[in-house]
C-alpha cells in the first residue's frame, strides 16, 4: 500500500479494533481520594479524547472520548492538602512514626493489590497517550520493579541505620526520617512510572502526599484508586484531579507543602516553586526539559549509531525528556549517516498501539502535529531537506517522522525541545561547533558520544562531563537502569533520582547524640534494652 493510502486510511473503524483492546462504553472518573475516603465528585467534568482516532463513515479520523475526570476546584484541592498535613501530624501521625518495617508492609501490600489491575492500566496507557502494547506492558512492569527494588533499598538502608557511630567521643545514631508533606506531579508521556518514581518513595519514607496525575494519562489512575485506599492509612496519600492552575497553585499558596516533586517544563517548575510563601522550607525535586544532543565522530560505526539514534530519538515518539533532540554529524560522514538514518526511519512501523511491532502512533498532546510541522516548515525554510519518505506528512493525530538535513542555529528546531518524532541532523566540521552548543545550552541532562576512537572519546568526556548528567557512549540517552543515578545540570533538574537517590530525596538524615560517658551510655543501652523508642533501637529488618 502506498502511503498516500496508507495515511488516508491510519485510523482503523471500530470492528479492526482487536476485540481485547476495544474501548468500552467510557470510564468516567468520578471519585477522588481525601482522608482514606473515595468522595464523590459533583463538580465539572473534563473530557478524555483519545489520539486513537477512529474512521466513521466519512473515512476521515474522528477523535474519541474513551472518559472524563473531575475538574476540582481550589476548595476541594486544599481539602486534600489539610487530610495530608492532619496524617503527618507535625511528624508525630501514625504514618510518620510508624516503624519502616510496617511501612513497607503498607506498600508492599500495595504492589500486590497493583499488579492486579495491569491489564486495565496498560489498555488505559494505550488509549490515552497512544503508547504501545509492548511500551505500556513495559511502563507497568518497569514500575513495579521500581517498588520491589525500593523496598529491599530501604530494608538495606535501615539495616545500616540500626547502628551506634563512636566518634570524636560522642555516641551518636542516625536515620533517616521524613521531610513533611510531598506534593509529587508527574508527566503524560510516563504517567505511571514517572511518577511512581517520586510518590513510593515519598510515601515508603513516610511522608504524606498529595498526589495530581498529569494532564494526560489521568484515567489509569481509576484502577489504583481502590488499592491506595486500602493500603494505606487516611490521608497518608490523597489523590485529586484538574487543572494545575486550580489545584496545586492554592497548595503551594498555602505555604504547607514541604517537598516538591514534579517531572514536567521548568517555566511550570519555577511558576510554581514561586508562589510558596516559604522558600527554604520547601525541598523540591525536579526533572525537567532536556535537549539531549546525540555526537557522532568521524569514526563512529554508522550502523551502531544510526540504529542507537533511531530509537533515541524516536522511542514513544520521541516523547522522552531523555530522547536524542539534536543529532550532530561530522561532515566527513554526515551524507552516509543521513541516507542510513532514512532508510532505518522508514523501516519503523506505525499504526495503532496494538499493532505488532508498531513503534510510531499517534500523539495526545491537542495542537501537536501543527507544533511539529511548523517546526519542519521553518527548517524547510531555512535550507533544510526532509530526508525521509513521507516525513512530517500528518493524518488527524498521527506525526509520520521528519528527519532533517542539514539543520543549523538559526531555525527553531535547534533552540526549541521538540518531544515529537522530528530528528534534526546537523553538520559540524570541529568539535569546538559541538562543545561549545553543549556549554552555551540552558539544558544538562545527558548526551551521547558515537566514536571509536579511545583517546579522541576520552578528551570528548572529559570536555563534556561538568555539562551534563550522564554521558553515554555509542548508546542512546536513557534513564534505566533506575537504580543509576537520574539528574541534570542547569534547567534540566534539580536533584538526583535512583532507586536509592530517592529515599533520600524524600528524608533528611537526622541524628540523636550524647557524650560518650557511663552514664549515658547507660541511658542510651537502657532505652535500646527497653525498647522504649523507635528511633534508638537497634532492631533488624530481615
Ligand atoms: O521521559 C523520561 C523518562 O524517564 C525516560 O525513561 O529513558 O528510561 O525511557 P527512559
Amino acid at each position: 500500500m502506498d502511503m498516500a493510502t496508507r495515511m488516508r486510511d491510519f485510523f482503523p473503524v471500530i470492528g479492526d479494533v482487536p476485540e481485547k483492546f476495544r474501548p468500552g462504553k467510557g470510564l468516567t472518573l468520578d471519585r477522588y481520594l481525601v482522608s482514606g475516603h473515595l468522595k464523590p465528585w459533583q463538580g465539572e467534568f473534563a473530557d478524555v479524547v483519545s489520539p486513537v482516532c477512529l474512521r466513521g463513515e466519512s473515512r476521515e479520523p474522528e477523535t474519541l472520548v474513551i472518559g472524563r475526570t473531575p475538574l476540582m476546584d481550589r476548595k476541594h484541592a486544599l481539602s486534600a492538602l489539610d487530610a495530608a498535613v492532619e496524617a503527618y501530624g507535625q511528624g508525630n501521625g501514625y504514618w510518620p512514626r510508624l516503624s519502616v518495617e510496617e511501612r513497607i508492609g503498607h506498600v508492599d501490600a500495595f504492589l500486590a493489590a497493583m499488579r492486579e489491575q495491569r491489564r486495565e492500566v496498560v489498555e488505559l496507557l494505550m488509549w490515552e497517550i497512544g503508547k504501545s502494547y509492548s511500551d505500556s506492558c513495559k511502563e507497568f512492569d518497569r514500575t513495579c520493579d521500581y517498588i520491589a527494588d525500593t523496598i529491599a533499598e530501604l530494608k538495606a538502608l535501615d539495616r545500616r541505620s540500626n547502628r551506634f557511630e563512636l566518634v570524636g567521643g560522642v555516641v551518636a545514631q542516625i536515620r533517616r526520617l521524613p521531610v513533611g508533606v510531598a506534593l509529587c506531579m508527574g508527566p503524560f508521556n510516563y504517567p505511571l512510572n514517572e511518577t511512581f518514581t517520586t510518590l513510593i518513595p515519598a510515601l515508603i519514607m513516610g511522608n504524606t502526599v498529595v498526589f495530581k496525575p498529569a494532564k494526560y494519562g489521568v484515567l489509569l489512575m481509576g484502577p489504583l484508586l481502590k488499592a491506595f485506599q486500602e493500603c494505606f492509612p487516611p490521608g497518608v496519600i490523597n489523590i485529586i484531579f484538574g487543572r494545575g492552575r486550580d489545584t496545586v497553585g492554592p497548595l503551594m499558596e498555602s505555604g504547607k507543602v514541604d517537598m516538591f516533586a514534579f517531572i514536567g517544563t521548568h517555566r511550570g517548575a519555577a511558576a510554581l516553586k514561586q508562589m510558596h510563601p516559604k522558600p527554604h522550607r520547601l525541598k523540591a525535586v525536579l526533572g525537567l526539559d532536556a535537549n539531549n544532543p546525540g555526537i557522532v565522530m568521524p569514526d563512529a560505526d554508522l550502523d551502531e549509531a544510526v540504529s542507537e539514534c533511531v530509537t533515541g530519538a524516536l522511542s514513544f515518539n520521541g516523547q522522552r525528556c531523555t530522547a536524542l533532540k539534536l543529532l550532530f554529524v561530522h561532515a566527513s560522514v554526515s551524507d552516509a549517516f543521513v541516507e542510513k538514518l532514512a532508510v532505518a526511519v522508514d523501516e519503523l512501523v506505525s499504526g495503532m498501539p496494538w499493532d505488532p511491532d508498531v513503534k510510531l502512533t499517534p500523539l495526545p498532546e491537542p495542537g501537536k502535529t501543527e507544533y511539529l510541522g511548523a517546526l519542519v516548515e521553518d527548517a524547510v525554510a531555512g535550507g533544510a531537506r526532509i530526508c525521509n519518505r513521507n516525513g512530517g506528512e500528518v493524518c488527524g493525530t498521527y506525526f509520520h517522522p521528519a528527519v532533517l538535513y542539514p539543520v543549523n542555529a538559526t531555525m527553531r528546531v535547534f533552540r526549541e525541545e521538540q518531544f515529537g518524532p522530528v530528528v534534526p541532523v546537523v553538520r559540524y566540521s570541529s568539535i569546538n561547533e559541538v562543545i561549545d552548543h553543549v556549554q552555551q545550552s540552558d539544558f544538562g541532562q545527558q548526551l551521547s558520544i558515537f566514536g571509536t576512537d579511545p583517546e579522541q572519546v576520552a578528551q570528548l568526556v572529559d570536555v563534556l562531563a561538568n555539562q551534563v548528567g550522564r554521558i553515554n557512549l555509542n548508546t542512546q540517552c536513557q534513564r534505566g537502569p533506575d537504580t543509576l543515578p537520574f539528574n541534570g545540570r542547569k534547567d534540566s533538574a534539580e536533584g538526583t533520582l535512583s532507586v536509592s537517590d530517592a529515599l533520600r530525596v524524600f528524608s533528611i538524615r537526622t541524628t540523636v547524640a550524647t557524650r560518650e560517658n557511663d552514664r549515658n551510655k547507660g541511658l542510651i543501652n537502657e532505652i535500646v534494652k527497653s525498647r522504649h523508642s523507635g528511633f534508638l533501637t537497634t532492631d533488624y529488618i530481615l
